[in-house]
């Protein structure tokens, strides 16, 4: 069974994907940490994330996979854990820098579907429903407002006791990466056409992964 999820950032999307795949005892792969992990690559080789060239030529030189690390998926760049590195701010910008690029998104690609072959998945991202796996049997798109985003973002980050921008500046940075994720020429954030809207903007997260499996429970059960 494929199953993705795709949405704007911060929309909730990890948070649903890891509760989903814990539910159904099946794999969950975060397609954005591998972007992440390419631009955290690029970054250490002193590549600049727009040169086209350069990141074609250093992406052979790149592994990633995900392992188990205290019962959480860690992205790992040629064998390093990169969880804690790849989660800043700079790496959000980053990846979707490198997302605009036709060698990154077909060098993941290929990784996405490799990684999809051993079994059961769900994916996480911006374009598995629409490009990685057109044919998924369960896609979802969540939405919510970049107000509601940047909030969340805010009080989140209050929470672990880290500093903050100010929710215009969060809802700013959001905006930035939507616009550029929405606009680019290949694979741009859109809802596949046959995608299950949910608005995650008056749902708490147990309730938007409760309606996803009910969903999944009931169109599974229609398919037999
Ligand atoms: O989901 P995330 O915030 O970790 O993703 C980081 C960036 O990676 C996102 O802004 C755009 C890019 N990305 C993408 O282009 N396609 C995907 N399937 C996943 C992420």
């Amino acid at each position: 069974m494929i199953v993705t999820l795709d949405g704007t950032a911060g929309v909730g999307k990890s948070s649903v994907a890891r509760a989903i795949a814990k539910a159904l005892e099946i794999t969950y792969i975060d397609t954005g940490a591998m972007f992440r992990g390419v631009a955290l690559a690029a970054q250490r080789r002193h590549v600049d994330w727009r040169d086209a060239d350069a990141m074609a030529a250093l992406l052979p030189k790149i592994q990633l996979t995900f392992d188990r690390v205290d019962g959480a998926n860690h992205l790992f760049l040629n064998g390093e854990d990169v969880e804690s590195l790849i989660r800043s701010p700079e790496m959000s910008q980053g990846a979707s820098a490198v997302g605009v690029l036709p060698a990154v998104r077909t060098f993941l690609l290929g990784l996405q579907r490799g990684m999809a072959q051993s079994g059961s998945v769900v994916l996480e991202g911006r374009d598995t429903g629409t490009v990685v796996f057109p044919n998924a049997d369960h896609k979802f798109y969540l939405e919510a407002s970049a107000e509601v985003r940047a909030k969340r973002r805010w009080s989140q980050l209050q929470e672990k006791g880290q500093p903050s921008p100010s929710v215009d500046e969060l809802k700013a940075q959001i905006e930035a990466r939507d616009k550029q994720d929405t606009e680019r020429d290949i694979a741009p954030l859109c809802c596949a056409e046959d995608a299950v809207r949910v608005d995650t903007s008056h749902r708490t997260l147990d309730e938007v992964i409760d309606h996803i499996l009910q969903t999944i429970r009931e169109r599974s059960a229609r398919a037999t």
